[in-house]
């Protein structure tokens, strides 16, 4: 069986449904992760689908990602604007890589206009809400050799 791909969730993504719902919406990472699924299985992919507080956590699941999944979508969060530890760790696998964001990060503080993962993402996907993890993941499976 092949590799799944990895969905990778920074911090605070926990709180989704409660956390700040007139920014992030109302749907929950359970629902989100329930999304995922039915998409990635559309697109004939299987999800890995985590999400962790923890800087180093998120390093060390991008470093697992180099043997055991496909192409990663990660929505970093707040790491977005602040690690360049997570940014080498996604150049390091060369992997196909989707950015997420579920709020347009442009339209809101000058803090979130800088992302240190874009310049190592094949694509970046904001301000689509939940959607943008099924365009993101419909994207991944165009980047992934399809397996003949
Ligand atoms: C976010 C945007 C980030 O700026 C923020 O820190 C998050 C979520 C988003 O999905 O819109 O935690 O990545």
């Amino acid at each position: 069986m092949t590799n799944p791909v990895l969905v990778l969730n920074g911090p605070n993504l926990n709180l989704l449904g409660l956390r700040e719902p007139e920014v992030y919406g109302s749907t929950t990472l359970a629902e989100i992760e329930a999304l995922c699924r039915a998409t990635a299985t559309d697109h004939g992919l299987r999800v890995d689908f985590r999400q962790s507080n923890h800087e180093g956590v998120l390093i060390d699941a991008v470093h697992e990602a180099r043997t055991a999944h496909r192409g990663i979508v990660v929505n970093p969060a707040g790491y977005t604007h602040t690690s360049v530890a997570l940014r080498d760790a996604l150049a390091a696998v060369a992997l196909p890589v989707v950015e997420v964001h579920l709020s347009n990060i442009h339209r809101r503080e000058p803090f979130r206009h800088h992302s240190y993962v874009s310049a190592v993402a094949d694509a970046v996907i904001c301000g689509a809400g939940a959607h943008g993890y099924q365009l993101a993941l419909a994207h991944l499976a165009r980047l992934i050799p399809q397996d003949r």
